[in-house]
């Protein structure tokens, strides 16, 4: 079964054609990464137009790679939340006019089960159940996948995200957007025991909070601007993100112990080498299987939209004409 899968809740507009939910047969992506940095984050008005300039090519482009003709289709697969409202509705409106002409089923796709369906497409021994970290820009939930669309949320970030925390503290740091991958970098080159961060407490055993951490860094920024002391922006940068990555890492592996099942990390931040480590380290050492995404998966891409789709539409998932965008919803609904 061929699905189109369709992605544009943020700032990459992705389109993809994958086979039976496993096999990648062309993932394009064209990213706005380099404008939204002039700005210091990512602009939706910006996203929305960039996403109708180029959501046509992308997805010719992406038929062309997979040497598939529309007929050769069995459905659409579109995220319609969570996200931008107006990129949203760019890849949205896009899909219903394509499978309104093409006379092609439309599936409407929760973006954290589409992060989720890139672990299917990295691992094809994977199957549910198993406990994922979702780690993204918006989000940081530790999910039971019960099946592949069947989900209960067991943790969630109580304020900033782990991408979001990453990103504001690369820009107290004086760091570009995207704030992770420069986070990363710098923290290679640092010593992580210089300055000492504090441990957030949580009332849920399985929330996160990082707004602390946040503010704990800006704290030591401006006392060290205030003595003329210099910063030592790799060690901070390395406390950082030994911290968010130790408190992510052990959070997983505590609910996969708890419920006796492999774990799995993707979105993002899962990219992240001091994460994946730390989460290699922990499973071993519990005995817990571990699956990791491709490092071209992690970040947003229509393969993932089209490999949840294929699940969501062979469980009867099908979208009407009238289907929206929403900005905010929960993993459990639909
Ligand atoms: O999943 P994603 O591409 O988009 C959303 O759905 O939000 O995640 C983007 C987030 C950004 O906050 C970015 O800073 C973060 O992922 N990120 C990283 C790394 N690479 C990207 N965070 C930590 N370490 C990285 N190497
Ligand atoms: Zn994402």
């Amino acid at each position: 079964m061929l699905i189109l899968g369709i992605e544009s809740s943020c700032d990459e507009t992705s389109v993809a054609v994958v086979e039976d939910g496993r096999n990648v047969l062309s993932n394009v992506v064209a990213t706005q990464i380099a404008e939204h940095r002039l700005y210091g984050g990512v602009v939706p008005e910006i996203a929305s137009r960039r996403h109708i300039e180029n959501i046509g090519t992308v997805t010719q482009d992406a038929l062309d790679q997979a040497e598939v003709r529309i007929d050769d289709l069995d459905a659409v697969a579109v995220t319609y939340a969570p996200g931008l409202i107006g990129a949203l509705l760019a890849g949205v409106s896009f899909a219903k006019g394509f499978c309104y002409t093409a006379k092609k089923p439309l599936v409407a796709v929760h973006h954290l089960r589409g992060h989720i369906a890139s672990l299917y497409l990295s691992n094809q021994d994977l199957r549910p159940p198993f406990v994922s970290l979702v780690v993204s820009g918006g989000h940081s939930h530790v999910i039971l996948v019960r099946d592949y669309t069947v989900f209960e949320v067991l943790g969630r970030a109580v304020d900033d995200a782990a991408g979001e925390a990453f990103d504001k503290v690369a820009r107290t740091l004086g760091l570009p957007y995207p704030g992770g991958p420069e986070i990363s970098r710098l923290a290679a080159m640092g010593d992580p025991t210089r300055y000492v961060l504090p441990t957030p407490h949580v009332a849920g055993q399985y929330d996160v909070s990082f707004s602390g951490l946040k503010t704990a860094v800006l704290n030591i920024v401006n006392t060290a601007s205030m003595r003329g002391e210099e910063l030592q922006k790799a060690d901070l940068a390395a406390a950082f993100e030994q911290k968010v990555t130790e408190i992510l890492a052990r959070r997983l592996v505590d609910a996969a112990m708890e419920f006796n099942l492999p774990a799995g990390i993707c979105g993002g931040v899962s990219v992240n080498g001091v994460l994946q480590e730390k989460c290699k380290t922990l499973c071993i050492r519990h005995g817990v299987p571990l699956y990791l995404p491709q490092k071209s998966l992690c970040g947003d891409n229509g393969a993932m939209i089209a490999a949840a789709g294929y699940y969501e539409f062979l469980s009867g998932n099908r979208a009407p004409i009238n289907l929206n965008a929403y900005a905010t919803m929960d993993i459990t609904m639909h």
